[in-house]
């Protein structure tokens, strides 16, 4: 069996999205790192999954990104499992609407300091480790920047400005770290949205392969930056089955 080395953090990622990129890091022989917020439950079983399948080679952190206060704990702790880290990958969202009329410093603070100001935080944290190990940050996005989401004012720029972070910091932390963005069209219904039949039938109208995406999907694309892409930084792959040809 090869011996795992390389570590990689993820944010929100016993769920969903983060889950498939974790599995997929995992099958590729990195040792896992994942923070979790409130699915505690699903942070036990892909521990025990991951634990299973290779012995050690996954580790659970509870952390709520938008109540942190001190970052340099969390690195701490981070670093204290594997003693390095070769990726982050800032997964973790939170994603609901703000009208104009919504709009207000609690929900600014949520949605602003989970999707945009802890990505922020953490490249500054982690920065020296990833610089040492050559490493890689991957931001997840959303193809929802430009045109914006109606009725999404404070997560719109929350992820349009994670893009405007992921080529800022492909830039500065150069060349020793490369940056890049994934943003996934349509890959699984918010959890909310799963009874809106008519809402989803005019989303699949407009995307050119006529179907939802896949977490795999988007953990391919991934993959493809962090062993594949090393000529690539300050990039971002939209993963939307053509939706943004019918915008
Ligand atoms: N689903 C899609 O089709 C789609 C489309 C476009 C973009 N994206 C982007 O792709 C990524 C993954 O999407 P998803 O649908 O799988 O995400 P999700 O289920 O909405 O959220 C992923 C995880 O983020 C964690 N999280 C939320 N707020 C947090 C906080 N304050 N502190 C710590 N963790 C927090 C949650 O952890 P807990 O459950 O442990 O609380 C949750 O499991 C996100 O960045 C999303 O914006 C997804």
């Amino acid at each position: 069996m090869t011996k795992r080395i390389k570590t990689v953090l993820i944010t929100g990622g016993v769920k969903r999205i983060g889950l498939s990129i974790a599995r997929l890091l995992h099958t590729n022989n990195y040792n896992i790192i994942i923070t979790y917020n409130k699915s505690s439950k699903q942070a036990r079983e892909i521990l025990n999954e991951l634990n299973k399948k290779s012995k050690d080679s996954c580790k659970i952190i509870k952390v709520d990104f938008s109540k942190i206060q001190n970052f340099s704990d969390f690195s701490e702790n981070v670093l204290k499992y594997y003693g390095r880290l070769d990726v982050l990958i800032n997964n973790a969202s939170r994603f609901y609407p703000t009208k104009i009329n919504q709009v207000n410093q609690k929900s600014w603070l949520d949605l602003i300091d989970t999707n945009l100001k802890s990505p922020l935080m953490l490249a500054k944290i982690f920065y020296p480790e990833l610089k040492k190990k050559r490493g890689n940050i991957i931001n997840i996005i959303d193809i929802h920047i430009d045109p914006p989401l109606k009725d999404h004012i404070i997560y719109n720029i929350s992820k349009a400005g994670l893009l405007a972070l992921t080529k800022t910091l492909a830039k500065d932390l150069a060349p020793q770290v490369r940056v890049n963005g994934v943003s996934p069209g349509a890959i699984m219904w918010p959890e909310a949205d799963e009874n809106k039949t008519q809402k989803k039938r005019e989303i699949l109208s407009r995307i050119a392969l006529k179907k939802i995406g896949d977490p795999i999907d988007i953990a391919k694309a991934v993959m493809f930056l962090v062993e594949d892409g090393n000529y690539i930084t300050g990039q971002n792959i939209n993963v939307d089955g053509g939706r943004r040809l019918n915008m």
